[in-house]
């Protein structure tokens, strides 16, 4: 596998130093985004690499220490993935976890071997030696979270155990010098208890890091690196409203004023007040020069007579990439295209895709790179979610646009089930309203990863008055979830579901019946499309 740092690497090599960096080797874990999480949490930033990252690359990023992640191969199969050896002479700290730790006895002279019997899930750690991985744990015992079929039967010369369990006798080691860690167990994720502190021994007891990551110094130095990037020349950039695009328009607007230039395509498909937001929230406020483009009729017009949900995302996606280039092609000459591509999305295309590699869909109207030759300004590329939020907190956007949540690119469309008509959004748009209003008024906004209306495409006998209706049903969808790969239904109070049925029935001029969707995903989605 080569190693694609990509572009961005280059763009921007030099301001990568300013901050004090970890290097996580991926080995193809499930928990590879964990680890960077856990150690960006602790101030310190980091990054993902392929495990055959050369030693000339490493060295030129001027880490402070490395963390070898875990990975589903065994370190004596033929096509387990190793780094390279000499990587123990940088003179670097370095952390093995689970197969990370396997893969170091490896290299260095330790024996590994297949284990009787597997190590799934908690299971109870016994540290006998704290300094300095379990430094400042107040109990010998711990509740680790172990994930390994193989396991150290042997240390390499030269290290001592730091902890066992029942099934492994070196569950963790050192080097004698205090250079080297290995866990066999994953201190990255929530099941293990004090995990958190173990990490941040390592980094702030082992490679000596201070904790100098911070939105603050993130927002300074992006702005240096977008002026020097942009110098006269001008950028463009699609704003959804969503809290990745606004907070790309907001950074590059700060770094390059007017010569910014933001497009807001009206597609026709979007929720109430929605278009309202965007111009109060980055004409008013910000200043930003927005370009509204009204392509309600156009959208629609498309739309027309579509029921296939894949044939209505293509339609959208090109037809947005039409008005979007006809737009752009009104401004003038541009040089830059600023999009909101964030951290999770780069790692997609860096890491190690093992067997347990997540397959991941990518829903977003793609394509605008390929038919605009514009050199692309991401600067949310290093950053995770919450960080991004953190980051439009800093930037003063409302909490309406922080917390934000997530709505696919071809808007409503999606949440009518049959053909999108002016009429059918319209009754979609004002229910989904309603949802929204009874879920704040309830004080369940936060506790939701998503909540809305979903019209479908089959009509109900009612009875409203005296007189029989035939007409459409409103679906409600609330959801929990960490990310949107998995979701349980929202167990919502009876009493919203009361409020939210009567007013919609009520208000909505066209619906006589509410549904509410107790499916989780998987084998349900979360759209219906
Ligand atoms: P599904 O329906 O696949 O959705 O369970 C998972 C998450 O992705 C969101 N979603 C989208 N997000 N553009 C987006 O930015 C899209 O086209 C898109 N389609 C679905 C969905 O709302 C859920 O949060």
């Amino acid at each position: 596998m080569s190693i694609c740092v990509n572009s961005w690497f280059d763009i921007f090599k030099g301001e990568m130093q300013r901050y004090e960096t970890i290097l996580i080797l991926d080995f193809g874990s499930q928990y590879t985004q964990l680890i960077a999480r856990k150690i960006r949490e602790c101030r310190v930033y980091c990054e993902i690499v392929p495990f055959d990252i050369s030693i000339g690359e490493i060295i030129k990023r001027k880490p402070k220490g490395l963390i070898f992640s875990g990975g589903p191969a065994g370190v004596y199969e033929e096509k387990a993935p190793h780094c390279d050896k000499e990587i123990f002479r940088l003179g670097l700290p370095i952390l093995g976890i689970c197969y990370g730790m396997q893969l170091m006895t490896h290299l260095l002279g330790g024996k590994v071997e297949k284990s009787q019997h597997r190590e799934y899930g908690r299971t109870t750690l016994i540290v006998d030696k704290k300094r300095p991985l379990f430094l400042n744990l107040k109990s010998k015992k711990l509740l680790v979270w172990m994930s390994h079929g193989d396991k150290v039967v042997k240390l390499p010369p030269k290290f001592v155990h730091l902890a066992h369990t029942s099934n492994s006798p070196f569950a963790a080691m050192m080097d004698e010098e205090g250079k080297f860690f290995g866990v066999q167990f994953h201190p990255e994720v929530a099941h293990t208890q004090r995990g958190k502190e173990i990490i941040k021994n390592f980094l702030f007891n082992v490679c000596n890091c201070s904790g100098n990551w911070t939105m603050e110094s993130f927002i300074q130095s992006s702005i240096k690196k977008i002026r020097q990037r942009v110098r006269n020349r001008r950028v463009i950039c699609g704003l959804s409203g969503g809290v990745d695009s606004s907070v790309t328009a907001l950074l590059v607007h700060r770094a390059i004023g007017n010569k910014l230039s933001c497009i807001f395509v009206d597609n026709g498909l979007l929720r109430v007040n929605e278009k309202e937001e965007v111009i109060k929230t980055f004409c008013e406020n910000f200043h930003l020069n927005l370009h509204l483009v009204d392509a309600q009729e156009r959208f629609l017009k498309r739309l027309k007579g579509v029921i296939d949900p894949e044939e209505k995302r293509k339609i959208i996606g090109e037809e947005f990439i039409k008005v979007f280039t006809e737009e752009a092609s009104r401004i003038g000459k541009t040089d830059f295209l600023a999009q909101g591509t964030l951290y999770p999305d780069v790692i997609e295309s860096v890491s190690y895709k093992g067997p347990s590699a997540k397959i991941k869909s990518h829903h977003n109207v793609g394509g605008l790179p390929e038919v605009m030759p514009l050199s692309l300004i991401e600067p949310l590329r290093e950053l995770f979610k919450d960080e991004v939020r953190l980051l439009a907190r800093k930037l003063g956007l409302p909490e309406e646009i922080i917390w934000r949540q997530p709505f696919p690119g071809p808007g409503l469309a999606v949440r009518i089930l049959g053909e999108a008509t002016k009429e059918r959004l319209n009754i979609l748009r004002q229910a989904d309203f309603i949802v929204l209003e009874e879920i704040r008024k309830a004080k369940f906004y936060h506790r939701l990863w998503q909540f809305f209306a979903v019209l479908l495409p089959v009509k109900t006998v009612g009875i409203m008055g005296d007189e029989r209706t035939y007409e459409n049903v409103i679906a409600l969808r609330a959801v929990t979830s960490e990310d949107g790969m998995t979701a349980d239904w929202a167990k919502l109070p009876h009493k919203i579901l009361g409020n939210i049925s009567n007013r919609i029935i009520n208000e909505v001029k066209g619906v006589n019946r509410v549904v509410f969707d107790i499916s989780s995903k998987p084998p349900s989605t979360i759209e219906w499309e």
